[in-house]
């Protein structure tokens, strides 16, 4: 695992912007194409609008790029609430990107239907029987240690055989939304996972999850054991300035 501390939310979209673009130029030499899923929440958002504009968007091979959602709520693809929405508003959408490349997840059906649905989608990008390996896949983290739509006590944290799957609303985080969210298998199958995280309310739980805290058995955050590289780019803030 590697870490990194950036002073602040505006460095930390740099740096972030400044790996994805690696990590995409590499992907399309070694593979032809750069399959990358985005995450939700706020600590992304900087990134995402960075690579949508120059001097990143240049260098972004947009034209091979594939992009996922690794989690949504299940909501219409243009409601406020919308993981797609605010990646699309923050990214542009950049101007070479295949909408045909843009993999939302359909949250506007039911969750169980939704999930479903994508697995399709990826075992059709993949290969059917092949194992899905994302290039890159973003996370963020929570203040309970969740990442994705995987809540401590989820019922989705148990699940070995699928790649998607449903999650109930929180009870206790806004939105209130049914969920459709990767499992832990899918998101562990990645070759690279970066998580982003800024903002205050995390120190603890970042705290726990970098010291391996008996705590911290309890985050699902904690159980991201990628098959490829792990990433944590962290503003201050989040680390509560350690
Ligand atoms: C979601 C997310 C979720 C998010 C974390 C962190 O749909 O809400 O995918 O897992 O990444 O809650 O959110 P912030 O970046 O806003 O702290």
């Amino acid at each position: 695992m590697k870490v990194q501390v950036l002073a602040d939310k505006e460095s930390l979209g740099r740096a972030a912007a400044e790996f994805i673009c690696g990590q995409a130029q590499e992907a399309v030499e070694q593979r032809g194409r750069f399959s990358l899923v985005l995450s939700g929440g706020s600590s992304p958002l900087g990134a995402y609008r960075l690579l949508g504009s120059p001097p990143f968007g240049e260098r972004m091979p947009w034209a091979q790029t594939h992009l996922f959602w690794g989690d949504e709520r299940c909501v219409p693809l243009d409601h406020g609430e919308s993981n797609y929405r605010a990646a699309m508003e923050a990214l542009g959408p950049p101007a070479d990107l295949p909408v045909e490349n843009i993999h939302p997840m359909p949250a506007y059906l039911d969750s169980l239907e939704g999930a479903f649905k994508y697995q399709f989608e990826i075992e059709d990008f993949f290969g059917r029987g092949e194992r899905p390996a994302f290039d890159l896949l973003l996370l963020g983290l929570g203040p309970d240690g969740h990442t994705a739509s995987l809540f401590p006590g989820s019922p989705a944290l148990s699940q070995t055989e699928a790649w998607v799957a449903p999650a109930p609303a929180p009870a206790h985080l806004e939105p209130h939304l049914p969920r459709i969210t990767f499992t832990l298998p899918l998101i562990n199958s990645a070759r690279t996972v970066l998580f982003l995280t800024a903002g205050e309310g995390k120190a603890d739980v970042v705290h726990d999850i970098m010291y391996g805290t008996p705590r911290s058995r309890f985050y699902p955050a904690a159980r991201v054991d990628p098959q490829g590289e792990l990433i944590w780019l962290m503003d201050a803030a989040s680390t509560g300035g350690v």
